[in-house]
């Protein structure tokens, strides 16, 4: 399970197989809501790394191990592409894993960067993201390498994730820390901002609220459409219905369950809360 998939032989895509995705707990699911929007005979097996989250106050490389362990982890359970539905494990994944991946891999942070180029006016474009994001500066790196004249503002946000995560999506603190993080997106005047960490659409209603007139990318859509072209002119879209879909956790929690019955709509059914040994924490 902690083989690197750079060892797996390249395997043969079928288009009944699942897409894998992954994030950190339950911010993925903005990702697998879209995913079922747009293509609803594809099914899921999902990979939430609850024992580790927040990754957004973890450092880049351990990210980096745990995500090229989840892309292994996914692979051996026979997937067709994975979308990497975390902006901080697309943000710290390499161009080389991504193209020796065993089967096709999507990141968030290309399609994010290239949406918000497209609807910006005024070239001032803000960043909604955890701190690890903020500090790979991915997304200002990706704007400005097809852009360099556009202006980048990031704001991290650390509240968002715990908040998320215990289920409160509105509220007297959910509009406190949305009116504190904003503020300097606000003050910079940018005309578009990026849910740069899949939790923050869950908080959608209160970050519209606070960011009135501007243009929200969520990359979640860029990601999913780009992953429908890659299926349709691979012939790998799957003809039939949908199996049923998969969801692991590395720490099987009730709001995960909750969550996912409330969001997505659909019953996890507890068989392991442990697939994944994650080596440094088996280290230490
Ligand atoms: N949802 C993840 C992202 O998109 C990470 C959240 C976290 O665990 O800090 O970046």
């Amino acid at each position: 399970m902690t083989t690197s998939p750079l060892n797996h032989p390249r395997q043969e895509l079928d288009r009944s197989l699942p897409i894998g995705m992954f994030d950190s707990g339950v911010g993925g699911f903005t990702v697998f809501r879209q995913l079922k929007k747009i293509l609803p005979n594809e099914s899921v097996v999902y990979f939430g790394d609850t024992a580790n989250i927040p990754y957004g106050d973890k450092q880049p490389g351990l990210i980096h191990a745990w995500a090229k362990n989840i892309i292994a982890f996914l692979t051996t359970q026979r997937v067709k592409a994975i979308a990497v539905a975390c902006n901080v494990s697309s943000s710290v994944l390499t161009e080389a894993d991504f193209a020796e991946s065993p089967v096709p891999v999507f990141g968030l942070i290309y399609n994010g960067a290239t949406a918000a180029l497209n609807v910006t006016q005024s070239n001032r474009i803000g960043i909604l993201a955890t701190a690890a994001t903020v500090q790979t500066a991915s997304y200002v790196k990706t704007i400005q390498r097809f852009s360099p004249e556009t202006a980048v503002f990031q704001s991290a946000c650390p509240k968002f994730v715990p908040l998320v995560e215990r289920g409160a999506f509105s509220g007297a603190e959910v509009d406190a820390a949305v009116s504190e993080y904003t503020a300097p997106l606000r003050n910079a005047g940018v005309d578009t901002v990026i849910y740069g960490c899949t939790h923050y659409p869950f908080l959608g209603a209160s970050i519209k609220s606070h960011l009135e007139g501007v243009h929200l990318i969520d990359p979640a859509v860029e990601i999913i459409s780009e992953l429908a072209a890659y299926l349709h002119n691979h012939n790998l879209l799957r003809q039939e219905g949908p199996a049923p879909d998969v969801v692991f956790a590395s720490d099987l929690n009730g709001q995960f369950i909750n969550t996912a019955k409330l969001f997505l709509g659909i019953d996890i059914r507890p068989i392991s809360s442990q697939v994944i040994v994650n080596p440094a924490k088996a280290n230490s």
